[in-house]
């Protein structure tokens, strides 16, 4: 078997990934690698179309303070001010350190970094939409992936590509790396490592109608789940309101931002109903359910589960100079032009709030007296420091992983100025090799696919945009049946090279842990709270519930309280 030393070892090629593998990659005395299941610039980090929120004031007035602000409110005040100011300050000279990379950011006629309208971002603490999420036409998030690898190969950081880790080494709870197994060979590789990152994305893969990619599986929050790391505030999980109907793939908030509205089948502008002030321009959470609710009260286009996004009165130059990608989907996926007639949508499973629980070093806690896991990290979408309380606001995303991915890059730099190496116990593969024999062996004639999409249909039914106790109930029943059955598998495949077959069964694993902790949080959060809405619990309830969820895998929940610098819980009206 294998066995590779470095000082850190990254798993996940996306945004966060590669800018803390770049920070370490600069320190010159330190070996770095990325592993990736993926070749890194197919990374998910790349479906990012719309835009980046950082306060620079390029097209009108702004402030950090207000995107702060902004945040803090978009996240129904779960949020953790601490986290957000960091966030609003530093996006900033993130932006001007990606352009300085290189970032082919548009421009305004003067040759600033050009800006545009994004759900929830606010001028003067709400008074109405600001200019604030920069971007290269709607392919953003591609730019910054191009961008930082080019950067990280620049600065001698290893590539593992499709190495698919599959577990954490820990020895008495201090980090000693990962088991990886290599898709090409099907061999098993050991990486020793004083510090490691996790950077591995989402989970949207639980829901059937989603935006993410066939890998966001919850990889890197199962395989932390199972070593013992509870998950925080997993039951938030957001819909961004405009995927293509049935198919999920997004058409960028940006849409909205450069001026597109959302119609039912009355051709009305239901938004301004919902959200008098900010219309389609409100967050998420809010715009969702307000389809939903069209949709059920029997406005949807034809009585359908779809309502309609409106980009004809826009000039045709704004679609082909702004928005590119998404009017090109919506030809090739549907036939429709956007010039000429309206786009098919419906809310599509979108974002993780939670995730592994880390302090805004990226560094790994394990409990709620905020304890560290010495050497462990976590930064994007499969942590939770938390940012995003429980409703991300669109662009702070990107500004997450860059911003947060690159203080966990710097934390441990500092880190592996002192750390020991840990040695690795006798057989580190052992468990890995054991979950994959366990699932090549298996004969009981079950199938993955099957059970995949049984999960992907009832978790959307079930626990979705609205729940509620008895279908969150049903839920959990289910799961504990799908576990019964993935017991039972049968693959096609028992091959070694590159087995598909294999990986999705591994996946699938992993999307049943993630689902577990999802409905599990969901159903002990007796409150309403940005996009977690409970028909049987319609409030806030602050008295109660001001405070984050930490899931243990055997079930026991612990609870962190909300750090409060700024902004105290308003009603949130929009
Ligand atoms: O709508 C979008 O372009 C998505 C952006 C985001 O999730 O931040």
């Amino acid at each position: 078997m294998p066995v590779h030393q470095y000082d850190a070892v990254i798993v996940g090629a996306g945004g966060a990934g590669l800018f803390a593998a770049l920070e370490l990659g600069r320190q010159r005395d330190l070996r770095v690698a990325v592993l990736s299941k993926l070749y890194p610039t197919r990374s998910h980090t790349g479906a990012a179309q719309g835009g980046i929120g950082a306060a620079l004031g390029n097209e009108e007035e702004d402030h950090w303070e207000w995107h702060m602000f902004d945040t803090v409110k978009g996240g129904d005040y779960l949020v953790d001010q601490d986290a957000a100011e960091i966030l609003a300050r530093e996006a900033i000279e993130t932006i001007y350190d990606l352009e300085h990379y290189g970032l082919p950011f548009d421009r305004t006629p003067d040759g600033r970094i050009a800006q545009r309208r994004f759900g929830g971002h606010t001028h003067h603490f709400g008074q109405g939409p600001v200019r604030r999420a920069c971007h290269a036409a709607d392919r953003t998030g591609h730019m910054i992936l191009q961008t930082l690898y080019q950067q990280c190969l620049r600065n001698d950081v290893h590539f593992f590509n499709e190495f698919q880790v599959v577990d954490l080494l820990l020895e008495d709870g201090v980090v000693a790396g990962v088991v990886a197994w290599e898709l090409l060979t099907g061999e098993l590789h050991v990486f020793h490592s004083r510090a490691v990152m996790f950077a591995t994305g989402g989970w949207g893969k639980i829901f059937k109608v989603t935006s993410n990619a066939h890998t966001l599986t919850g990889d890197g929050a199962a395989i932390c789940w199972r070593r013992g790391i509870p998950l925080e505030d997993m039951e938030f999980y957001q819909f961004h309101p405009t995927g293509i109907y049935r198919l999920g793939i997004l058409m960028s908030e940006a849409a909205r931002g450069e001026g597109a509205i959302l119609r039912n089948r009355n051709g009305e502008r239901f938004m301004e109903r919902y959200s008098p002030t900010l219309l389609d321009l409100a967050p998420r959470d809010i715009i969702a359910r307000a389809m939903i609710t069209e949709i059920r009260e029997g406005r949807g286009i034809d009585g359908k589960d779809y309502l309609h996004l409106d980009f004809t009165h826009l000039p045709r130059q704004v679609l082909d100079e702004k928005l590119p990608e998404i009017t090109s989907f919506a030809r090739t996926y549907l036939g429709v032009d956007p010039a000429r007639e309206p786009v098919p949508v419906q809310p599509t499973a979108h974002y993780a709030m939670g995730g592994i629980p880390t302090d805004v070093w990226g560094r790994v806690i394990r409990d709620e007296q905020n304890t560290p896991v010495p050497g462990l990290y976590a930064a994007g979408e499969c942590a939770c420091v938390s940012v995003h309380g429980a409703n991300r606001l669109g662009t702070n995303s990107l500004v997450d992983i860059l911003v947060f991915g690159r203080r966990a890059g710097r934390d441990m730099a500092r880190y592996l100025k002192e750390a020991e190496r840990v040695p690795v116990s006798h057989n580190p593969d052992s468990d890995a090799r054991e979950q994959l024999e366990r699932l090549l062996s298996s004969a009981g004639g079950e199938k993955v696919g099957a059970i995949r999409d049984e999960l992907a249909t009832c978790m959307m039914e079930w626990c979705g945009i609205f729940r509620n106790g008895p279908d969150l109930q049903r839920m959990l029943d289910k799961i504990a049946e799908l576990r019964d059955r993935y017991a039972r598998i049968t693959l096609d495949d028992r091959g070694r090279r590159f087995n598909q077959d294999l990986l999705e069964a591994w996946e699938l694993g992993c999307l049943l842990d993630v689902a577990e902790a999802t409905v599990r949080s969901a159903l002990n959060r007796t409150e309403s709270r940005g996009a977690h809405m409970r028909e049987d619990y319609p409030k806030r309830d602050d008295a109660q519930w001001l405070k984050h969820t930490l899931l243990y895998r055997d079930g026991r929940f612990a609870y962190k309280p909300v750090t409060i610098t700024r902004f105290l819980p308003q009603e949130r009206k929009y």
